[in-house]
Formats: C-alpha cells, structure tokens, sequence
C-alpha cells in the first residue's frame, strides 16, 4: 500500500478537524504498519478496532459542528459517514472473527481510498462554514450571549 500522510492539501478549515483527520491518517499508517510486518492478529486486531471506534467519534464531532456551523447539507453529509462506518465496522468485525483476508492489501488500499476521499472530496464542501465556527463549534453570536471575546 502506498503510505499516506496527512498534509496541508487536507485541510478544511477547523483545527479541531484537522487534527481528527490527521489521527484518522496516522492509525491507517499504524494498520498497515502492523499488517506489513506480519503482527499478531491481536495486535492488528487492537489497531483496527481503534480506526473503527476513532472513525465514529470523529464523525459524531464533525457532525455537531457542522451542526453549529448550520451546515445545509449536513444530512447527506451524516448519510455519508453512517455508510463509511458501517464499512469500516464490516472490516473490523469480520477480521475479529476470524477472516484474515478482510485485512489484506486491495482491503487497506480500499480503506484509505473511502477516508483520503471522504476528506479531500466531501469534506472539502463544508469548509466555508466551519470556517465561521470556533474551533469547539461555538459560533460568534453565541460567544456574544455568553460575553466572551470580542473581535
Ligand atoms: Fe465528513
């Protein structure tokens, strides 16, 4: 598998963001890593369980920004992950059980291609309204009412 990295071309926006996906990007290394140089199944097992459980956490983070940021397209967007998940978890429960092949090379190449697109394409869209958000998802109208800073 060709190694990926998270740069500066995947941004969109929102720090918080940025930094899920960068993590998104480091346990997919993490996993190919581990798959490349012949780990235990427990091992691999414990790293893709951990992509799985990241994968979900970051999209429920996501989502409540873009909720905040009154993102219009935010249930198609939801749409989206939902079915990313359920891919992920499909990977992820099949491996435990067993099937070693669920983790081999077209898998991983395929996992990285539904993340690497998922960011670089979709996410992309969302960029012009996060960008109005703080980073945790408060807006500037809502600092006003709490009599936070002022700009
Ligand atoms: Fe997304």
């Amino acid at each position: 598998m060709t190694q990926i990295a998270w740069g500066e071309s995947f941004g969109v926006g929102n720090a918080l963001l940025d930094s899920d996906h960068r993590i998104l990007f480091d346990l997919l290394a993490q996993l190919h890593d581990a798959t490349d140089t012949g780990q235990s199944h427990d091992v691999v097992g414990s790293v893709i369980s951990a992509l799985a459980e990241y994968t979900e956490h970051h999209f429920r983070r996501e989502e409540a920004l873009l909720a905040a940021a009154a993102f219009p397209e935010l249930e198609a967007h939801k749409g989206l992950h939902r079915e990313l998940e359920a891919r992920v978890h499909d990977i992820s429960r099949r491996y435990h059980a067993g099937e070693r092949a669920a983790l081999n090379e077209s898998m991983m190449e395929l996992l990285k291609k539904w993340l690497t697109e998922h960011i670089q394409v979709t996410d992309k869209s969302y960029r012009p309204w996060v960008e109005r958000v703080d980073v945790d998802g408060s807006t500037p109208s809502s600092q006003a009412l709490r009599g936070g800073k002022q700009s």
